[in-house]
């Protein structure tokens, strides 16, 4: 049985086929980071103009590359939402267009089930239930995972997202768009305890975040400090040390909550050596486990929705016929979708 995967909800077209013997049989991720690198961030129009020209070329190589032809492929899965709408409609149009031609369910699929669920692509899968540390650059979220499909909302958020509050202050350090990988490479060359933030909402009880008072305090920091590559590698230490710190503080106090041991991490954010580092420490201190996708996993890709998509479609879960033609801006995960804002 082969599930195609669709991933367009924001600045990556990913697409990928999920074999249910073999895994994922082919991958392929086409990012529009350069496309938007001069203008500081996503360009909304422009992520959709370059979804709908990529779309189809990566479907049919993505094909190739497996060895499929469209008779092998059984159900074809799609991001639904969270995104932008205009990228999500691009897939979700694809996706129902090629289920209609070929006569195949459509599955509409959370982008955050996906990313939850690609750690679980790896070689010794974790058992459920677990928890699951989701860091990407619109969520933070601490969630229980009873089994696919079954969730547990624990914390998220209040304000700014983890990767978010990356990109921000790697664009006052000058250091581009999206500035996660690049703010953690300034970091390794900094010196720890130079500088000192806040971990915000760790002195009070909850498993909720706020990140944006963070991007404030490096923001003031970054202002006021010596003009110095030392000094600017020694304030994203300090930041990245200060993230990490808090997001281990309430990965533990989530663990400790629930009776778990185990912990998945997974979202671009997840891709950070500091913070794999720190939960490895955690967990294998606690008598468990962290498990991390692999690192094209981490970020946008298409094979966390194909196999998101085909455990949905095992469990009897919604396809389509549903709901009609699915592409969800806003769409909390483990509830009913709604279309508007
Ligand atoms: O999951 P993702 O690809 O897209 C969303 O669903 O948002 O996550 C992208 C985010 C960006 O904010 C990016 O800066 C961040 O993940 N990111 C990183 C790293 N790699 C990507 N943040 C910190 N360290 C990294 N190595
Ligand atoms: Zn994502």
């Amino acid at each position: 049985m082969q599930v195609l995967g669709i991933e367009t909800s924001c600045d990556e077209t990913g697409i990928a086929i999920y074999d249910d013997r073999r895994g994922i049989i082919a991958n392929a991720v086409h990012s529009q980071v350069a496309l938007h690198a001069g203008y500081g961030g996503v360009v909304p129009e422009l992520a959709s103009r370059d979804h709908i020209q990529r779309i189809i070329p990566l479907i049919h190589k993505v094909i190739d590359e497996a060895g499929s032809s469209a008779e092998d492929i059984d159900a074809i899965a799609y991001t639904a939402g969270p995104g932008l709408v205009g990228a999500l409609m691009v897939g979700a149009a694809v996706a129902s267009s090629l289920a209609f031609g070929w006569k195949l369910p459509a599955i509409p699929v959370h982008h955050m089930e996906g990313h939850l669920l690609a750690p679980l692509l790896e070689a010794d899968p974790p058992a459920f239930p677990f928890i699951a540390l989701l860091v990407s650059g619109g969520h933070t979220q601490l969630v229980r995972v009873e089994a696919p499909g079954e969730y547990r909302l624990l914390g998220e958020s209040l304000d700014d997202a983890a990767g978010e509050a990356f990109d921000k202050t790697a664009k006052i350090l000058g250091l581009g768009y999206p500035g996660g990988p690049a703010l953690s490479a300034l970091a390794e060359q900094g010196h720890p305890g130079m500088f000192e933030f806040p971990r915000p909402m760790t002195d009070r009880p909850g498993l909720d975040f706020s990140f944006s008072g963070l991007k404030t305090a490096a923001a003031i920091t970054i202002r006021e400090a010596p003009d110095s590559k030392q000094a600017r590698a020694d304030i994203a230490r300090a930041f990245v040390d200060a993230v990490v710190a808090t997001l281990c503080i309430k990965c533990k106090r989530a663990l400790e909550q629930e009776h778990l041991d185990n912990l998945v991490v997974s979202g671009g954010v997840s891709a950070n050596k500091q913070l794999r580092l720190a939960l490895h420490d955690l967990t294998t201190k606690r008598g468990g486990r962290a498990w991390f996708p692999r690192p094209e996993f981490c970020t946008d890709n298409g094979a966390m929705i194909a196999y998101a998509g085909y455990l949905q479609w095992q469990r009897g879960g919604p396809t389509t016929e549903h709901y009609g033609f699915a592409a969800w801006p806003r769409w909390p995960m483990g509830k009913e979708p709604r279309a508007g804002v």
